[in-house]
C-alpha cells in the first residue's frame, strides 16, 4: 500500500493506493480563499496545517487500512505554493521517519501528465496532454513514464486565469471557471466575437492575457453603465468559446504533428463542459483516443500523485527514496531530464 499527499495549492488531499488501484482519494479544498477572490499562500498553508492529520485519517479510514499496512510514501514537492508544499512535505518525511517506509518525491504537472493513464488503462503512448488550470496551460508530448517533453506554454495567463478575471470583471465571483461554463449553457457561443490568440502561429505557446482586455474593451463599448443580466449568458458562452477553440486547435495540430495515439485533459480548467465536448468531437475525427480524467483525477488530488510514485517505484531507484534528501521547489516544472520529442 502506498499513501500519497498533495498540498501544492489549495486542495489538502491524501490517497491510498494498493498497486495503481485507487482505494481512496479524499480532497479537501479550501474554501477560505473565494472571499478574497483568489488564493492567499500564507493561508494555505495554515489551512493544510490543520486539515492534513485528518485528511490522512480519512484516507486510511475509507481504504480500511492502518499505517501498519503502508509500505510506502509520495508527496507533491514541485511546483506551487512554498509554503504549502512545504507542509504536505514535511508531514510525508515526518511519518517516512516514523513507520521506517520510504517517500517518493513528486512534480505536481508530472501528476496531471500521467492522470489519463490512471483513468483509462488502454491509453498508449505517445500521447498529448493538455495540462490547463489556474496556474498552468502547457501542451506536452508524453512519451513514456520516464520521457515527456513541454511543446508549449501560455506567454502570460493561464486560461483559468483568463476565466477567473473576466468572471470577476463581469461581478461574478470566484472561482469563475464553473460560473461561467454555467452561464454559457444558456447563452449563443457566436454572439460576440472575441479574438483567439495565437491561434494561428506555428507554435505551440498561448497567451490568454489579451482576453481580458477585449472582454473589458467590449463592455466599455457597449455597457458602460453595467451589464444586463440577461446578456450574461452571451458574453460567457461567447468567451468561452474563444478560449475553448484555441486550447483544441493547439492540442489536435499538436498530436497530429507528433503522431500520438492519445489526447489527456488535465487541471481545473479540464472540467469545462465545452472543453471536454469539442475536444472530444475534434478528437474523434482524427480517430485518436480521447480521456478526460473524472473531476477526482483532473483537479488537484493526491491520487495522481500516487500513481507517479508507483511508476517511479516499479523503474526501482527505491534505494534514494529512504534519503529523504528532498526539497520543495515553487517553480521546478520538471524534476529530471527528459527526452526531446521528435516531431513527424
Ligand atoms: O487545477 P486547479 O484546481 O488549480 C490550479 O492549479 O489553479 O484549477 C483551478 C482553475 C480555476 O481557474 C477555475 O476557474 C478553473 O480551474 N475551472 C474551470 C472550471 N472548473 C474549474 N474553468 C472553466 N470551466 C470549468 N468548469
Ligand atoms: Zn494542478
Amino acid at each position: 500500500m502506498l499513501v500519497a499527499i498533495e498540498s501544492s495549492c489549495d486542495e489538502t488531499s491524501v490517497a491510498v493506493l494498493n498497486g495503481t488501484d485507487v482505494l481512496s482519494n479524499i480532497i479537501s479544498s479550501q474554501l477560505i480563499h473565494s472571499k478574497w477572490g483568489g488564493v492567499i499562500p500564507e493561508l494555505a498553508s495554515r489551512a493544510h496545517i490543520e486539515s492534513i492529520t485528518h485528511v490522512l485519517n480519512a484516507a486510511l479510514d475509507e481504504a480500511g487500512i492502518g499505517m501498519g499496512n503502508v509500505h510506502a510514501l509520495a508527496c507533491t514537492t514541485a511546483p506551487g505554493l512554498a509554503g504549502a508544499l512545504l507542509v504536505g512535505t514535511n508531514f510525508a518525511k515526518g511519518l517516512s521517519l516514523k513507520y521506517n517506509i520510504p517517500c517518493v518525491p513528486v512534480n505536481h504537472i508530472e501528476g496531471h501528465l500521467y492522470s489519463g493513464f490512471l483513468e483509462d488503462d488502454t491509453l498508449q503512448f505517445p500521447a498529448v496532454t493538455l495540462v490547463v488550470s489556474g496556474g498552468h496551460t502547457s501542451l506536452f508530448f508524453v512519451e513514456s513514464y520516464s520521457s515527456y517533453a513541454i511543446l508549449g506554454s501560455t506567454r502570460d495567463d493561464a486560461a483559468g486565469e483568463a476565466f477567473d478575471k473576466t468572471a470577476k470583471m463581469l461581478g461574478l465571483g470566484y472561482p469563475g471557471g464553473p460560473l461561467i461554463d454555467a452561464l454559457a449553457r444558456q447563452g449563443n457561443p457566436s454572439a460576440i466575437e472575441f479574438p483567439r490568440p495565437l491561434l494561428h502561429s506555428q507554435s505551440f505557446e498561448f497567451s490568454f492575457s489579451g482576453m481580458k482586455t477585449s472582454v473589458r474593451h467590449y463592455l466599455q463599448t457597449h455597457h458602460p453603465d453595467g451589464v444586463p443580466h440577461n446578456m450574461l449568458p452571451d458574453i460567457c458562452a461567447s468567451l468561452q468559446a474563444a478560449i475553448v477553440d484555441v486550447l483544441v486547435q493547439k492540442t489536435i495540430r499538436a498530436a497530429t504533428e507528433y503522431a500520438a495515439s492519445g489526447i489527456v485533459i488535465a487541471g481545473g480548467v479540464s472540467a469545462n463542459s465545452a472543453l471536454r465536448q469539442e475536444m472530444a468531437i475534434a478528437a474523434r475525427k482524427k480517430n485518436i483516443h480521447f480521456v478526460a480524467p473524472r473531476a477526482s483525477y483532473s483537479l488537484d488530488n493526491a491520487a495522481m500523485i500516487g500513481f507517479v510514485a508507483q511508476k517511479k517505484l516499479q523503474a526501482g531507484d527505491s534505494p534514494s527514496f529512504r534519503r529523504l534528501d528532498f526539497e520543495v521547489n515553487s517553480k521546478a516544472l520538471r524534476m529530471h531530464k527528459h527526452g526531446s520529442a521528435a516531431r513527424t
